[in-house]
């Protein structure tokens, strides 16, 4: 079954690391796309909170993005539909009850980092599962912009973010941090979610 290794990965540790996941020129024309978009200034700098609250704060993360919506470039578009399919085989292998795929490109100018946080909010618990593609074709150790999970036995794993490289983890496991990158980082960063519980309500 295609995906096989992300659900078994997913069941016995809640993340999973698939190299290649992405064929060449697929990274290289998202990464294309994302360049583009940077370049004519339609990414914007990322805010941190949600709602009203939201405001960007380079000192805890420095990146741009651009969420990604259906109709914006024919390899987007093929991007959303095989995570379409990845969702339907978590639902259907975990019954995760995923409704929806959200992401967006992200890109991390030199000295850009992110802090130490968890993909969830203390209000809104609908982000379930992290997924991750990275988009540096040419990406050396000393470049750093590292992925850095923190695991629940106090180690710490670094993931580079390679082109091809897909990064999965469970949203609200995992503290992760993106270390101070040297040169343009890219990724495309996303969330399945399942509807908000409103608590409010029960
Ligand atoms: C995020 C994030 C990680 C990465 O955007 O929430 O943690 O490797 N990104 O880009
Ligand atoms: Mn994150």
């Amino acid at each position: 079954m295609p995906f096989s290794t992300i659900i078994d990965d997913l069941a016995e540790r809640g993340w999973s690391l698939q190299s290649a996941f992405l064929a060449h020129d697929v990274t290289q024309k998202l990464a294309d796309e994302c360049r583009r978009r940077y370049a004519e200034g339609t990414l914007a700098p990322a805010g941190v909170g949600r709602g009203e609250e939201q405001a960007v704060r380079e000192g805890i993360r420095g990146d741009h993005i651009h969420w990604l919506e259906e109709g914006q470039a024919e390899v987007c578009d093929a991007y959303l539909a095989l995570m379409d399919e990845l969702r339907q085989t978590l639902n259907r292998e975990l019954f995760l009850g995923l409704e929806e795929f959200e992401c967006h490109f992200a890109l991390y100018p030199p000295g850009a980092f992110y802090q130490t946080h968890l993909d969830r909010f203390r209000d809104d618990d609908s982000r379930c599962v992290t997924a991750v593609v990275y988009l540096n074709p040419d990406w050396q150790p000393a470049d750093g912009g590292e992925l850095r999970m923190h695991l629940a036995d106090g180690s710490s794993l670094d993931i580079p973010p390679l082109a091809g490289n897909l990064l999965m983890f469970l949203s609200g496991d995992f503290p992760h941090e993106v270390l101070v990158t040297q040169t343009d980082r890219l990724s495309l960063t996303g969330w399945f979610r399942r509807r908000p519980v409103d608590v409010l309500a029960l």
